[in-house]
């Protein structure tokens, strides 16, 4: 983690992973014996859970995904989303899910002020991309991702479980992943609470491997202990 780093920095790392994200993933992940579309899907299946819960459906909410990449979920929360916006810091990379995903909109920002007035989504939702920020503007993110929000909306943070020593390892070796600072579900939802948000929650994910509803349904039932991968967290605006 160089001190200082600037989005611009952030921005450089994943330009050069606009067109081969994924295979850098599945080579770090290759230990596991599953694909990044695997741990995509399940992440989807739990935020649209999720979205079925607070909004009681999604095919209505208009979701923000900031620091979506190269929209890896993107053709498969699409179809099931009132509209879905992405944003992030990489140029290359909001080029390259455009191509794949002509039903979202997506639009540039620099890091450190989104470009939308307050209020503007129902929901916004940020995964794998807070270990990438640096500490230091951990509070201004998750200040942004509020703001942007409308009262009642829902602001949702995927992130890695930093105590999970398989997520250590694939940390480890994947290549864009030298600057990530692991934040514990405790950090993330003290920082989702100090940005105004109530009814923070937060519980672990893919403590189990694949897949199926029986091994969801445990995935689920072990998600207070902090086994999991992953993990998930969200608040809602006051
Ligand atoms: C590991 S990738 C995750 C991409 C996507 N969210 C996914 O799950 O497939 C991290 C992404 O965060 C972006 N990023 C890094 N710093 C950022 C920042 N301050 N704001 C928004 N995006 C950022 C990177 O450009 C990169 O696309």
């Amino acid at each position: 983690m160089s001190i200082g780093q600037t989005p611009a920095d952030q921005a450089a790392q994943f330009d050069s992973y606009a067109d081969s994200y994924a295979e850098a993933v599945n080579q770090s992940i290759g230990f596991l014996g599953v694909k990044v579309d695997y741990f995509t899907r399940v992440k989807v299946d739990y935020m649209i859970d999720l979205l079925d819960t607070h909004f009681g459906g999604s095919d209505r909410v208009a979701m923000l995904d900031v620091g979506c990449g190269v929209g890896q979920s993107h053709p498969l929360y699409a179809p099931r989303l009132g509209s879905l916006t992405g944003t992030d810091v990489s140029a290359p990379c909001l080029d390259r899910a455009a191509a794949r995903n002509p039903g979202v909109a997506y639009q540039a920002y620099d890091g450190t002020r989104l470009p939308w007035d307050d209020n503007r989504f129902d929901a916004v939702m940020t995964t794998c991309v807070m270990h990438h920020v640096p500490p230091a503007q951990w509070p201004q993110f998750a200040a942004e991702l509020a703001r942007v929000v409308r009262p009642g909306g829902l602001v949702t943070v995927f992130e890695h479980n930093p105590f999970n020593p398989l997520t250590r390892r694939a940390v480890n070796t994947c290549p864009f992943d030298d600057d990530a600072v692991l934040l514990s579900q405790r950090r993330t939802r003290a920082l989702l609470r100090d940005a105004g948000l109530v009814n923070v929650q937060s519980r672990a994910i893919l403590s189990i491997p694949p897949v199926g509803p029986v091994s969801r349904r445990v995935d689920l039932a072990l998600g207070h202990l902090s086994l999991g991968a992953q993990y998930i967290a969200h608040g809602t605006v006051a």
